[in-house]
Parts: structure tokens; sequence; C-alpha cells
């Protein structure tokens, strides 16, 4: 299949989008931008498009699918019961990177929810991801655009990358701005529950809600309680070389990694480092990337995905990475470097000095 690559620049874009929206509505994909990261959309509603999803990402049946929305009249239609606290949720951060966990109706199709009686529901914010919902028929299944178990896309380049010849379309919308996926709510028990940590924190999700829990799984993860999130259980977001992230305190953590690359890379294996701003120049051994600053955490989650990909494209065999806090955004970072990582830390013991 060919695959044509829209840029979506100047007085063109209405007329791209709708020839984007007929290509859903047949029951084809379409790659866009949304303010996360870039999805894979198609027809929400159309069980052999929903399934096309799956074979073009290569992705186990079982994961669901986030179907997209454009307005809150739409979430009626295709959720059983809306309590009031996702009313509340959806009010402070829709159209925005939240997603939330509802019962479904029968309107939504058991290949779109991967078999399960609940449906996820996101409204985005980003204007295309918004004009394209709205050219396809109102209800679009997408998940992040990558290959599954592939680091997700952030820019079009990344999207190409993994489905070039595989679905009909991509629309090019520059660079994301969050660059990790939505945070994820259950909403349908009793009390609300984080299935996947995102740029929408805790604290924020509790600031507008009351208290909330962080599904056990999570934290479990590598042991022996399955995260709620179908797709969460999954090694995912990994880059093809062994990532192992380096803890503890700053300064050891940065002499263990140079100690660490320096072995590694005497012994003959192509090695990489992320780092931060602050700390790139420090490093004397290996591939050397910046995730970002340390000033502003938001700029690390923007440059995770695109740097672990980037040590792909060069055949990079070993990664050690800094790690980072857990505390707000934070803990969507750790959450996907821990996964990307296949869990595997290593805890720097504090110099004498
Ligand atoms: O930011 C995002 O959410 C991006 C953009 C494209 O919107 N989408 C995204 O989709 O990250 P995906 O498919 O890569 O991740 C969806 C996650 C999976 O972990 C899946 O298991 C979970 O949502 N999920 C979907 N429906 C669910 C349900 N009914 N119950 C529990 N988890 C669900
Ligand atoms: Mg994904």
């Amino acid at each position: 299949m060919e695959t044509v690559v829209v840029t979506l620049t100047g007085n063109d874009t209405a007329c791209q989008i709708a020839a984007a929206g007929q290509i859903l509505k047949q029951g084809g994909l379409v790659a866009f931008p949304t303010e996360t990261v870039y999805g894979l959309g198609a027809d929400a509603l159309n069980p052999q498009a929903s399934r096309r999803i799956y074979e073009a990402k290569g992705r186990p049946s079982d994961n669901p699918l986030i179907v997209h929305i454009s307005n809150m009249e739409d979430l009626g239609k295709i959720t059983a019961k809306v309590p009031a606290q996702a009313m509340e949720l959806a009010a402070k951060f829709w159209p925005g990177p939240l997603t939330m966990i509802f019962e479904k109706s029968p309107l939504v199709p058991f290949e779109t929810t991967g078999g399960l009686q609940t449906v996820a529901v996101r409204m985005p914010s980003h204007p295309v991801a918004l004009a394209l919902i709205q050219a396809g028929g109102g209800f679009v299944a997408a998940p992040s655009a990558n290959t599954s178990g592939r680091p997700s896309p952030t820019t079009a380049e990344h999207v190409a990358q993994d489905m070039m010849g595989r679905i009909p379309m991509i629309l090019d919308g520059g660079p994301v701005g969050i660059g990790i996926e939505s945070t994820i709510v259950d909403v349908s028990g009793d009390m609300p529950m984080i299935l996947r940590p995102g740029f929408i924190t805790k604290e924020m999700v509790q600031d507008a809600v009351g208290p909330v829990e962080l599904d056990p799984g999570l934290a479990a993860e590598g042991r022996n309680i399955c995260p709620k999130a179908p797709g969460m259980k999954y090694r995912h977001y990994a880059p093809k070389g062994e990532l192992i992230l380096v803890d503890g305190e700053r300064k050891a953590v940065q002499e263990e990694i140079i100690r660490l690359s320096k072995k590694a890379a005497s012994s003959g294996r192509k090695v990489g480092v992320i780092g931060t701003d602050e700390t790139c120049g420090a490093y004397p051994y290996g591939l050397v990337k910046s995730i970002g600053t340390r000033e502003d955490e938001e700029t690390i989650a923007r440059h995770l995905y695109g740097v672990l990909r980037e040590f792909d494209e060069q055949d990079v065999e070993i990664i050690y990475s800094e790690s980072f806090s857990a505390l707000g955004i934070g803990q969507a970072i750790m959450n996907r470097l821990l996964k990307a990582a296949g869990h595997r830390v290593l805890t720097a013991k504090k110099t004498e000095d």
C-alpha cells in the first residue's frame, strides 16, 4: 500500500482533513497528531476498521483502543452512564490529555474495546485531531501510531518509520507538544483510579474530584499483580538496545554511569548515555544525549521517545540513563522509562567524599 504523507500547512488544511475524514469513513486508517503523541485513527464504530489498527501495529487483540471524540454530546452515545465525577474531570481537563474509562453503550463494537464492557474515551485538544474526528464521523479509535512495543511517535517522521506502506495516509502537523500519552482514569468504579500516569498528574485529578487511587498493578509491575489497563502489562516504549536506569544520589549516579559506559565501550559495545542539559557535558564515553532539563521536566517528557528512537537509528546496543523523581509529571516519565528498561534499575552507591 502506498502511504501519502500530507504536510498540513497553509490554506489547504480544511481540504486535506476532509480527504482524511473520507478515508476514515470508508474504514481506512489515518495517522494524525494529537497534543500527546501521534495517533493511528480508524472509525471506532466500524469493527473491520478497528481490526485494521491491530494488523497495522501488530498489536495483541486483547489490548483495547481509546475512542476520541470532539464534543460532550457524543460522550453520551458511546457510554452507558457518565458519573458526576467524570463530568467534573471533563469540565476541567477536556479537551486535553485525559482519557476516562466508562461502561460502554451497545454502539461500541467489542473489536474496539478488546472484548471489554468498558470503553476508554478522550477528547484531544489538538486542532487537527478535533477537525479529523469531526470529518471522520465523530468517533475515532486511536492508539499511538507506533509498531506495537516501540516508543510512541512524537513526529510524523517517527510514524513513517513504523507505518510506511501499512496505512494510506499520515497527516504531518509537526512535533507534538506533550510527548507522552494521556493520563488514564477509570471512573467506572466507586473511587477514580489512575491506570496510566500522564501529563495530568494525580495531584491535579485529586484537586478536581478528591481522593484518587493509583492502580496497585502499576507499582507492582514486573512482579505478579497485573495492571488494570491491558496495555500496561506489555513491555512497551522499548528501544532496540538494552536500556538500564541508574538510580540514587545525583553525583553517585553520574559516576556510576561514567564507570559503566567506560566498561561497555572498552568491551567493544556501542554504548549510549541519557543525561540532562545539566549533566551531558560530564559524560566522556559513548553517544551522549540530553533528554531535557531538570529545571522543566515537561521538556523531558517531550523528548523521551524521540531520544530512544535516535539510539535505535544509530544501532546503540546498551543505554545507561539517569533516573528522575517520581513526583508530578516525573511519575509518568519514570513509568515510561521503567517500562522501556524492562524494569532494569541499578542503584548507584554514594561515594565516600
Ligand atoms: O495520549 C493518548 O492516549 C494516545 C493518543 C493517540 O490519544 N493514545 C494512546 O493509545 O496512548 P494506546 O492504545 O497506545 O494506549 C491505550 C491504553 C492501553 O494501555 C489500553 O490497554 C488502555 O489504554 N485502555 C483502553 N481501553 C481500556 C479499557 N476499557 N479499560 C482499561 N484500559 C483501557
Ligand atoms: Mg501506545
